[in-house]
């Protein structure tokens, strides 16, 4: 590669001003846009809704999160908003003239002598690189490449090389980036040319994928991040502000603190009890987030649980399930890096040994009224709160309400989705190629209550969607088909005119073959973990709203309302 460095430089700088420029908009958006967004977000009801409980000041936001038969909690179609999605990324569209690798960059020199016709291919030899970044950008033209990584021996039979790459897609609409590695099949030509035979599948090119380095900080083993001025790693520097990276090798482990000294001297926030247990995601974070709001408020560190319950919503069992782990669903990594926590396992332990000798100090409170005002002269190490039996004044958000309103902004960047389910998202929508159109169809237990829903059924009807998707989708596309219509083969009569795809067409990439089965099983001592009712809406939506075209059902299939009959909003 010498003399002709790749363009990774520009690819750096580009993602911190994409960052500055995000951060700029994030605080220009305010927080009523945040509320509007973060919370229980349907992917039919994305616009704008004046009468929204969301938008208005706590004491209606309690009434709401707490109505139990509000329509809108209604969990088959509600994922929630994070962090990451209000990264705008067209702040980094295509304004900037040359952002990506383009295959000028990359074009192979001319074959020199080859003294070695017959040996296995060499992966290193800077000719095979250029080779394989090219006929990478030739192939994925609806991905924009930020980085290539050097190529690394395949299955050891001398004519595969494995290769990682950074790229978003072309017309993203969100500031991620996605690390692919997969693996090249290699031929050599009589005068030493080489040539791509086939490309493997998404994350294929295993012997690419390298893990992070154990040293914090320090220059990273992975072929991707090896410039010490990449913008994009959260481990470098003070970055104030970064974007996820999906495809990068999660180390989510638990904080530790090193020594007793370093112990002692902090100072901790821990919320306990409380009747948000077992709530729905979208009440956990709102509590959550209020908990972590105050304690950057007060500069002291969040002592927090790791272990969630699912609400049972979401559940296969459909009771409520204790024992998940706030990682399966969120980026601790991300969380643990850009704020200060510590998990209460931990913590206690610490504690226990050394709060007598060192005479740490604990303060209780057990009233939400006491403001975080209150609190930030308090000297002692730990400041407790905590939360009694009566519902709904024993729900962590309270402390947020009022007064403090105004003073503590819960930190939302900090919540991202966890990237391992943001993975599999990635995976599905390359085997599309990154270029497919998709479709909501929600039928199930609405499409059947014709009292509320008086034309659904038949607007969600194969035929109906036939003509309908016929006026906005072209013939032979793929379309991924985002439903909770258990039965797939009902939408048969589509596949004569497109390529139709169900999220359980991609089951591989969550069965126990899986990576991602692999790793959360780590997480969680060994035992597998089920892919629940959560993350499979997660994915579901988020691969939706990759699809160029989006269809969706209210709107756009019929003019039956969301949330059954004249329940239209009349704004929009
Ligand atoms: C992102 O920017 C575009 C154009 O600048 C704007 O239309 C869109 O609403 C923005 N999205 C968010 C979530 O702010
Ligand atoms: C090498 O051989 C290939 C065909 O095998 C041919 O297309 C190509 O032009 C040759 N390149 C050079 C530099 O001779
Ligand atoms: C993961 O991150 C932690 C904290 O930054 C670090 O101490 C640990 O060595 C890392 N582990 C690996 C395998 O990189
Ligand atoms: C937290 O730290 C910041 C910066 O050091 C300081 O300005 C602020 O007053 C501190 N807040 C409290 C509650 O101690």
């Amino acid at each position: 590669m010498q003399g002709r460095p790749l363009p990774s430089r520009t690819a750096s700088f580009r993602a911190e001003s994409l960052g500055q420029r995000a951060l700029h908009l994030v605080g220009n958006l305010g927080f009523a846009l945040f509320v509007l967004g973060v919370l229980a977000f349907t992917i039919i009801a994305a616009t704008y809704h004046p009468d929204d409980p969301l938008l208005h000041p706590s004491s209606k936001l309690t009434s709401f999160l707490t109505a139990t038969s509000s329509a809108t909690f209604r969990s088959d179609e509600s994922v929630l908003r994070t962090g990451e999605d209000f990264l705008n990324a067209s702040a980094a569209s295509d304004d900037d003239p040359s952002p990506a690798i383009r295959l000028s960059d990359v074009s192979p020199t001319a074959a020199g002598d080859c003294d070695d016709k017959g040996g296995p291919i060499d992966c290193k030899d800077p000719e095979v690189y250029h080779v394989m970044m090219q006929a990478s950008i030739e192939t994925y033209r609806n991905n924009h490449f930020y980085r290539f990584g050097k190529p690394a021996p395949g299955a050891g039979d001398g004519r595969t090389c494995d290769m990682a790459w950074r790229f978003r897609p072309k017309d993203a609409k969100r500031a991620a980036f996605y690390k692919d590695y997969r693996r090249f099949d290699l031929a050599r030509g009589p005068n030493c040319t080489y040539s791509v035979v086939k490309i493997g599948d998404y994350h294929t090119g295993v012997n690419a994928r390298k893990k992070k380095n154990k040293l914090k900080g320090g220059p990273s083993s992975d072929t991707l991040s090896s410039s010490s001025a990449d913008g994009l790693d959260p481990r470098n520097g003070e970055k104030p502000f970064v974007v996820p990276v999906v495809g990068e090798a999660v180390n989510d482990t638990l904080p530790v603190v090193e020594s007793e000294g370093k112990f002692s001297a902090g100072k901790y926030l821990i919320y306990t009890g409380g009747g948000d247990r077992c709530k729905p995601m979208n009440h956990y974070l709102w509590s959550f987030l209020c908990a972590l709001g105050e304690a950057q408020y007060l500069n002291r560190t969040l002592i927090m649980d790791l272990s969630i319950c699912l609400n049972s919503m979401y559940t296969s069992t459909n009771q409520d399930e204790e024992g998940k782990d706030f990682r399966f669903y969120f980026d601790f990594e991300h969380l643990r890096d850009s704020a200060s926590v510590l998990d209460e396992r931990q913590f206690w332990k610490d504690w226990a040994l050394w709060q007598k000798k060192d005479r740490l100090g604990l303060h209780l409170v057990e009233n939400f009224k006491v403001t975080p005002m209150k609190l930030a002269e308090v000297k002692d190490a730990l400041i407790m709160r905590k939360f009694g039996a009566v519902e709904p004044d024993n729900y962590w958000y309270r402390v947020c309400e009022g007064e403090t309103e105004s003073v503590i902004q819960r930190p939302w960047h900090l919540i991202w989705k966890s990237r391992r389910l943001m993975d599999i998202v990635s995976g599905i929508a390359s085997r599309m190629n990154w270029d497919f159109d998709s479709v909501h169809v929600v039928r199930g237990e609405k499409a059947r209550n014709t009292e509320l829903w008086p034309n659904l059924a038949r607007d969600t009807s194969p035929e109906a969607l036939l003509s309908t998707l016929g006026e906005k989708i072209d013939d032979r596309r793929h379309l991924y088909i985002a439903t909770n219509e258990p039965d797939t083969s009902f939408f048969d009569p589509l596949k004569d005119k497109y390529i139709v795809h169900f999220f359980d067409d991609f089951k591989d990439l969550w069965d126990e073959n899986s990576e991602w089965y692999t790793e959360t099983q780590r997480l969680n001592i060994g035992i597998p973990v089920e892919f629940d009712g959560y993350m499979r809406v997660e994915v579901d939506t988020e691969v939706f709203l990759r699809g160029k075209k989006q269809i969706e059902t209210f709107n756009d299939l019929t003019s039956d309302c969301k949330d059954g009959i004249n329940a239209c909003r009349t704004d929009s």
